[in-house]
């Protein structure tokens, strides 16, 4: 059976992709953007999933402003980079999942989840950039560590869908993976955000506390965040900080109780605030294979109680003969 084994959080900001394609990462500026991942990137090949599902927002790339699908899953064999302006970036095609794409389709959809099919898609910064922060900088003619099914979601106009329904989705995506019968190590990332708003008077808007509270809620309380009405996000976070309800489907796809394994938040690189989490589900009984930083289960806990309980008498006893 396949399962999702983490969530990771993380900003996908157009500017990060130029740095890493004009090889401007080493200078100070960027450094201190880059040097936050360097951690996430060691954990991601220790980790080395099978498949990575990636929610993130297309920008006017694979779909014009003539058709905006709300949810679209790629299930394509191959994705590749899109055509920004500047020519596509200099990364590899990006590689599917398409049997288990198809199923997860086939399971969203009868879950009365209604996401678009594409079986041919470009994929912009949206998506290439986290992969570039998690798996580092791969050469073009070289490969990515594991193949991708892309998840786009719109918004970029509105309406966009609410968080609680992101927040559902990933459920959906998390029952559909698990009746999946391949043994498959699946983690899925949400992109986008943190606060940030491109244009208008209050461009340049970033607004730590918020993005702040949003990283913690996301770990241990997200039903806190699943309420957010889009007004919200447009107020406290800026116009394009509605990016981050795409975060809620990663989180949605995890267990209710997770393992924070890590987390990184700088301002600015552009103009946006940069939030990158990596949340761990628990190991469970039927499944052996776990992920650095997951905590044991309790029943792990269990078998260790005794050894605990003889370390606690015997510090009460060094204590006592103080
Ligand atoms: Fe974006």
């Amino acid at each position: 059976m396949a399962r999702i084994v983490a969530g990771i959080g993380s900003s996908h900001v157009p500017a990060i992709g130029a740095a890493i394609d004009n090889n401007k990462t080493e200078e100070p500026y960027w450094r201190r953007v880059f040097s936050g991942f360097e951690k996430s990137q060691a954990w991601m090949r220790e980790t080395k999933p099978d498949v990575a599902i990636i929610v993130y927002n297309d920008h006017a790339s694979a779909f014009s402003v003539d058709l905006i699908p709300t949810f679209a899953l790629g299930c394509a064999a191959e994705f590749p980079p899109a055509d920004e302006g500047w020519g596509p970036r200099p990364v590899p095609v990006v590689q599917g999942y398409p049997a288990l794409a198809s199923h997860i389709a086939q399971s969203v959809i009868l879950d009365e989840f209604d996401l678009t099919i594409c079986n041919k898609m470009e994929v912009d910064h949206g998506l290439t950039v986290p992969m570039n922060l998690l798996f580092g900088k791969v050469d073009k003619n070289a490969h990515w560590p594991c193949p991708v099914i892309p998840l786009a979601v719109n918004v970029v106009m509105y309406p966009p869908p609410t968080g609680h329904r992101c927040f559902m989705l990933g459920r959906a995506i998390r029952k559909a993976v698990e009746s999946y019968p391949e043994d498959l190590k699946v983690v899925i990332f949400g992109t986008g955000g943190l606060s940030h708003q491109i244009s208008g008077p209050r461009a340049g808007l970033i607004n730590s506390k918020w993005d702040k509270a949003f990283l913690d809620n996301l770990s241990n309380n997200p039903q806190k965040l699943v309420k957010i009405p889009h007004v919200d996000y447009m107020r406290e976070a800026g116009a394009e900080g509605i990016e981050m309800v795409m975060w809620l489907i990663m989180r949605g796809a995890l267990d209710d109780k997770v393992d924070e394994v890590y987390r990184f938040y700088t301002v600015p690189a552009s103009n946006t605030a940069v939030g990158h989490i990596i949340l761990a589900n628990r190991p469970r009984a039927s499944h052996r294979r776990t992920v650095p930083g997951a905590h044991k289960g309790s029943a792990a806990r269990k078998a260790k109680a005794p050894a605990r309980r003889a370390a606690a008498r015997a510090k009460a006893a060094v204590v006592r003969g103080r």
